[in-house]
């Protein structure tokens, strides 16, 4: 077998959010198969980065009040635990606004815009007045113009279905500023796809994708296609286009790239090298892992985009599903995304790397996170079946033997069968069927704990525990396991690092399943895995919620209710000038309302005090103070309130102000007691 020299990516992040269990279903599945080729003798580099740019993430950082800069380190760092904690094995974890990429967008534009890929013409868009800012569609909201719902985004409603332009909503607005948007021209640079017609027709039918992806891009491009609109103007966080200053990349230009960049950091750093990786006819391999929602990007216009800036294209892109927890979509706004670090604060890791294993086919089908079916799973197949072979086999070989395997076996025919298993499991993997190799392998296992239940090492034992029987048994039964866990080891690597130590070897590789352990020491057995705990399923459901609720109010709670005040971390230093921009008013607390469905928060109506006409300013404002106070003892107390806080959409409704308290949070909150002096509208100096 000829060594292979292969070079893969999952999709890059975007830096302005956390890693969650959908993310780490992409790099779990990308990485058991980089591990395995690695495994099998192949050089197999696993590169990924953050995907930096655009303007949700310029946004992003305004509002915290940081520069994008801030940002994006802060997050990468964050990323990159993420990732270690599921054992996720990149050879370069980068990012796109880099030195390397910013110099690899900027010659492949030029090439692509040498060999007239290029088109520049006017387009007009919605722009939003206050901002100074075009609006791409998710940024407007409004009335759908068939049916009338409010709240409606830019390009769909999801209220009645229908499709529009953002121009046609009635009342549209800016959900950055709550301006309304004018229509303003400015000219933007296209990529030529259309010209790429012929070339992806042959690229996406030549075994480079997987069936239905591939049948649903033909029904693409038996129709037109269009250019693709790769500029965006000023304001934008991303890379300025040479020559053309206030346009930008559009972000989804320099991400694929970002491939590249990450690949060429790597290479100032080892031995590999950029242009036998990437130059067109070299015997290099190329495989990127994505989600069905960017299946365009990575078939149509980055293959195109390589052709005409004359680099390889990639030898497959491979496409899953969604991940789903308990049947339903993670969603933002119901605050069902788990996030990868409120997992690992609960469970092992290499649970979720079997469950997803165990679940994962080659298709574009989602897959379903289903709690109680983890923990049974998990149970049953690895504790109950994997790690219980060696269990029920090791403490013989201790006592009786000082750990001593036997030098020939009780039934070398099942540990033949196991080793034949070895092509169709490597198929399997090699075809992203890992459910299928899963199954196998658990079959496996069941026939070995089958032999164990026939043989009966504990009944021998009881008799003498020296027999030469039951070391010959329960050698088998440890060589079964041994098999097993290079099987496993694709997805299970820190698990087949603890069995290593116990059977006292060096790492195990494939080509290890065509020997077995025969008159070797191995260690004293300790558990490799325990069993998943139901109450720490819950406890990460429940973590889920908290965090899905605190970030839908307006005090931020300290991380540990505990702490004292003092270590809550400060937010970055703010100028004066800024501290004087924030209307605080004393304001009373009129009404107090438990909010249906919502564990802390309370809807407060304020009175602020009389406007120049003597009206009565009342706002609503939804605040996190649930726990602290029942409702009825708020009326008529006096709170501080930030008076010009932008109206928020809240999950359960508009906010119009955020009310100040002291205190660590929970159920220590303090607000002012109503006393002379302080009376409604009052500036707070
Ligand atoms: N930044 C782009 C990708 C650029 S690649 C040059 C992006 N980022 S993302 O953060 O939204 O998604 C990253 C990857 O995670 C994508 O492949 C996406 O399909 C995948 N997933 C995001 N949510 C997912 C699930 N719920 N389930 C499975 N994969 C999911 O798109
Ligand atoms: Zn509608």
């Amino acid at each position: 077998m000829s060594t292979r020299k292969i070079l893969v990516t999952s999709a890059l992040p975007y830096a302005n959010g956390a890693i969650h269990l959908g993310h780490m279903m992409e790099a779990i599945q990308t990485d058991i198969w980089v591990r395995l080729q690695n495994l099998l003798g192949h050089d197999c580099v696993y590169v990924c980065a953050d995907d930096a740019h655009g303007t949700a993430i310029m946004l992003s950082a305004q509002r915290q009040g940081i520069t994008p800069q801030q940002l994006i380190d802060t997050v990468n760092a964050d990323h990159q635990k993420d990732y270690a904690g599921f054992h996720i094995r990149f050879d370069n974890f980068y990012s796109t606004h880099t030195l390397e990429n910013r110099k690899l967008s900027e010659s492949i534009y030029k090439t692509i815009d040498e060999n007239g890929h290029i088109a520049k013409r006017h387009i007009k868009q919605l722009f939003d007045p206050e901002k100074g800012l075009f609006l791409a569609d998710r940024y407007i909201s409004g009335t759908c113009p068939k049916c009338k719902a409010a709240d409606q985004y830019g390009d769909n409603c999801e209220s009645c279905g229908s499709t529009y332009g953002p121009a046609e909503l009635i009342n549209p607005r800016s959900t950055i500023s709550g301006a309304t948007p004018i229509e303003k021209e400015s000219e933007h640079f296209f990529f030529k796809l259309p010209e790429f017609k012929d070339m992806l027709r042959t690229w996406t039918r030549s075994g480079t994708l997987q069936e239905p992806v591939a049948n649903k891009l033909s029904e693409w491009l038996d129709d037109e296609l269009q250019e693709w609109d790769i500029s965006r103007d000023a304001p934008y966080f991303g890379f300025e286009i040479p020559d053309a200053p206030g346009k930008y990349f559009y972000v989804w230009l320099d991400a694929p790239i970002g491939y590249m960049a990450s690949f060429q950091n790597l290479c100032e750093r080892s031995n590999y090298n950029f242009d036998e990786y990437w130059k067109v006819g070299g015997d290099t391999e190329l495989f990127h892992f994505i989600g069905k929602d960017i299946i365009n990007f990575h078939t149509l216009f980055w293959p195109a985009m390589l052709t005409s800036a004359g680099y390889r294209t990639p030898t497959a892109v491979y496409a899953h599903g969604f991940l789903t927890v308990d049947g339903t979509k993670m969603s933002k706004s119901r605050g069902t995304f788990i996030n990868a670090k409120t997992y690992l604060k609960h469970l092992n890791p290499e649970y979720l790397r079997y469950y997803l294993a165990a679940k994962l086919s080659s298709g574009v089908d989602d897959l379903d996170l289903n709690l109680e079916d983890f923990s049974l799973r998990v149970n049953s197949d690895l504790v109950g079946k994997v790690v219980n072979i060696a269990s029920r086999c090791a403490g013989f070989i201790t006592k009786g033997f000082d750990g001593q395997l036997s030098s020939e076996l009780d039934n070398p025919l099942l540990l033949a069968e196991m080793q034949t298993a070895k092509k169709e499991i490597t198929d399997h993997y090699q075809g992203r069927e890992y459910g299928k190799a899963i199954r196998l392998i658990m079959s496996l296992a069941d026939k070995a704990n089958q032999y164990i239940n026939d043989k009966q090492p504990w009944v021998i034992a009881k008799e003498n525990k020296q027999s030469e029987e039951l070391q010959q048994i329960c050698s088998t039964g440890i060589n079964c396991f041994r098999l097993l866990i290079i099987y496993l080891k694709p997805v299970l690597p820190e698990m087949a690092a603890q069995a290593e130590e116990f059977l006292d070897i060096s790492e195990l590789s494939w080509d290890d399943l065509d020997s077995l352990l025969l008159g070797h020491e191995i260690k004293k057995f300790k558990p490799l895995m325990t069993r998943v705990e139901a109450d720490k399923v819950l406890a990460m459901v429940s973590e889920t919620q908290a965090e899905f609720e605190a970030s839908q109010i307006d005090i931020k709670p300290p991380t540990d209710p505990q702490a004292n005040d003092s270590s809550v971390p400060f937010e970055p230093e703010i100028d004066f000038e800024d501290f004087a921009k924030v209307d605080l008013r004393i304001a009373e607390i009129t009404d107090a309302t438990h909010v249906e469905g919502a564990e802390k928060l309370l809807k407060l109506t304020l009175d602020l005090g009389k406007d120049l006409q003597g009206e009565t300013i009342t706002r609503t404002v939804f605040s996190g103070i649930k726990a602290a106070y029942d409702p009825a003892s708020l009326k008529g107390k006096l709170t501080v309130v930030v008076a010009n806080l932008k109206p928020r959409k809240m999950k359960f409704g508009l906010s119009e102000g955020m009310v100040l308290a002291a205190g660590p949070g929970g159920k220590d909150i303090w607000l002012l007691e109503p006393h002379e002096g302080a009376k409604p509208g009052m500036r707070v100096a």
